[in-house]
């Protein structure tokens, strides 16, 4: 992991501010955030409810338009691209799991997970081909023809995990991806995360308060008061 800091980030944010609201009733959520996430990591960002970190992954997203600073992914200046450029350069670079989920409900679980791919225009059978194969690996093969309403909210996550990973995204963006998962699952499921963290031209930015996953990842970085206080590294039994 140290190695890869060596290279360029894959995510560099530099001075972020972003402010909702007008006149009385303005917040400003983020007050000047520097953060990078280098290839072959997963960076954890903890930090209290309402800190801002949805709206930071938004950001990095390109989902968010920020009031000032710079973001760059994978070398692309995010905030100059027009938009539809952005959307085009998200599809095809990044998965995002949402801390809501985001799934569309007249879709059927499998539908859900190949929507990324259809985007791309890839093959209605070839999508839900792949779409059926991620829903496995999440342990949902029998839920795919299912509508998110009749699954459990563990199920829901899970296909949301799925379709944040089907286009095989080398920058994966996780808002509380265990938040609704057991024990069991969430550690499933943080393993396949990890595993995509792992490769060297893929990265991972977790958001989480949930401390039986923390030593998944190999950096911590804590969002205070609006801006990064703090970047430290995990230290795991046995890497040392
Ligand atoms: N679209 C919006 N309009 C107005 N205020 C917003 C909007 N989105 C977020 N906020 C405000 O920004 C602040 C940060 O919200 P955000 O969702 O980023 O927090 P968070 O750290 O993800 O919290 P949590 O851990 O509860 O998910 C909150 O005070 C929220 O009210
Ligand atoms: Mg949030």
């Amino acid at each position: 992991m140290m190695d890869s800091q060596t290279q360029p980030a894959a995510v560099r944010a530099r001075g972020i501010v972003k402010s909702f609201g007008t006149g009385d009733t303005q917040v400003t959520v983020l007050r000047g955030i520097d953060l990078d996430i280098y290839l072959g990591e997963m960076l954890l960002l903890v930090g209290e409810s309402g800190g801002g970190k949805t709206t930071l992954l938004s950001a990095i997203a390109g989902i968010l338009d920020i009031d000032e600073g710079d973001i760059n992914v994978l070398g692309v200046p995010l905030s100059g691209l027009p938009t539809g450029k952005r959307t085009t350069f998200r599809g095809q670079t990044m998965g995002f799991i949402y801390q809501q989920f985001n799934l569309l409900p007249a879709l059927t679980a499998a539908e859900n997970v190949a929507v990324p791919l259809l985007i791309q225009k890839i093959g209605r059978s070839d999508a839900l081909e792949r779409a059926q194969r991620m829903l496995d690996r999440v342990g949902l093969n029998d839920r795919a023809e299912f509508l998110p309403k009749n699954l459990s909210v563990g199920q829901q996550q899970r296909v949301a995990i799925a379709r944040a990973l089907v286009n095989e995204p080398r920058l994966l963006i996780c808002d509380e991806p265990t938040a609704a998962l057991d024990g069991p699952n969430g550690q499933k499921i943080m393993e396949i995360l990890r595993e995509v963290g792992r490769s060297p031209s893929r990265c991972v930015i977790v958001v989480t308060h949930d401390s039986r996953i923390f030593h998944f990842g190999d950096r911590m970085a804590h969002l205070t008061d609006g801006r990064i206080v703090s970047i430290e590294p995990i230290v795991r039994e046995g890497t040392a």
